[in-house]
């Protein structure tokens, strides 16, 4: 039997800045989001500075980085600019990611494979400043296979197609999850998972026992204008850890 490893929560806050740059002020405060998230149960804070800045902002990371005691993943595009900020402010874990600028959100995972020598040279520097290397890839084995070749130290997986699908369409693309998941570990790379998780999605991943992190953020904030962020961040660490019991 496969050995069954405990599963963190990292709380994505990007929507927590969403609504805060909506007026330009600073409320709702970011810091005080991550506070409460850790007080809550989760396990790391997870933020996306993107291209055009439109939740988290560069001040934001090494203030969240100061304030809190949570390690922080921060995602970004592969670029040069992405790059400096990174190996100047040192966060745990980099995890890099496809971004359009019109997009609404991180559509499909990274192109590892078509990409594979900048994708090295970026995972290089980044491993060389003590940072953790993450690709954002979908559940695919080449996908798998190129994140190996080019040093990166996990792989997260794309759950956001498994949550749009219903029915016999949803449980194949958990299928593909499932053994996406079990190929990475067998190839020695630590495997993580996010995008479009909700209450209802959740327990299925969590289920998986090669998956060992799961990266969370519009529904927790959405779920927070009614039960508050705190105990929506409670009840999905408990979906969680019930699954994988
Ligand atoms: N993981 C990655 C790599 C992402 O880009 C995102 C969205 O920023 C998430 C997880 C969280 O997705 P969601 O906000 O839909 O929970």
């Amino acid at each position: 039997m496969r050995e069954n490893h405990p599963i963190r929560l990292g709380v994505n806050i990007d929507h927590v800045a969403t609504i805060r740059n909506a007026r330009g002020g600073m409320h709702p405060d970011l810091i005080k989001a991550a506070l409460l998230a850790a007080e809550a149960g989760a396990d790391g804070i997870t933020a996306h500075l993107r291209e055009d800045r439109r939740h988290i902002r560069d001040n934001d990371i090494l203030q969240l980085m100061k304030e809190s005691k949570l390690p922080l993943n921060l995602e970004m595009a592969a670029t040069k600019e992405m790059l400096a900020i990174a190996l100047k402010t040192k966060p745990n874990a980099v995890c890099i990611v496809p971004e359009k600028r019109q997009e609404v959100t991180t559509e499909g995972g990274l192109n590892v494979l078509s990409n594979k020598k900048l994708l090295q040279n970026y995972a290089r520097q980044l491993k060389d400043a003590g940072i953790r290397v993450s690709l954002f890839i979908d559940p695919m084995k080449e996908q798998i296979e190129a994140a190996r070749e080019v040093g990166a130290d996990i792989v997260e997986l794309h759950t956001g197609k498994y949550c749009e699908e219903v029915n016999i369409a949803q449980a194949k693309e958990l299928k593909k999850i499932h053994d996406a998941a079990i190929y990475a570990t067998s190839l020695g790379l630590e495997c993580h998972a996010g995008h479009g998780l909700t209450f209802d999605t959740v327990s299925s991943i969590a289920h998986i026992p090669e998956i060992v992190e799961l990266n969370i953020g519009h529904f927790l904030v959405g779920e927070a204008v009614f039960m508050g962020l705190a105990d929506a961040i409670r009840k999905m660490k408990k979906l969680m850890q019930a699954a994988r019991a």
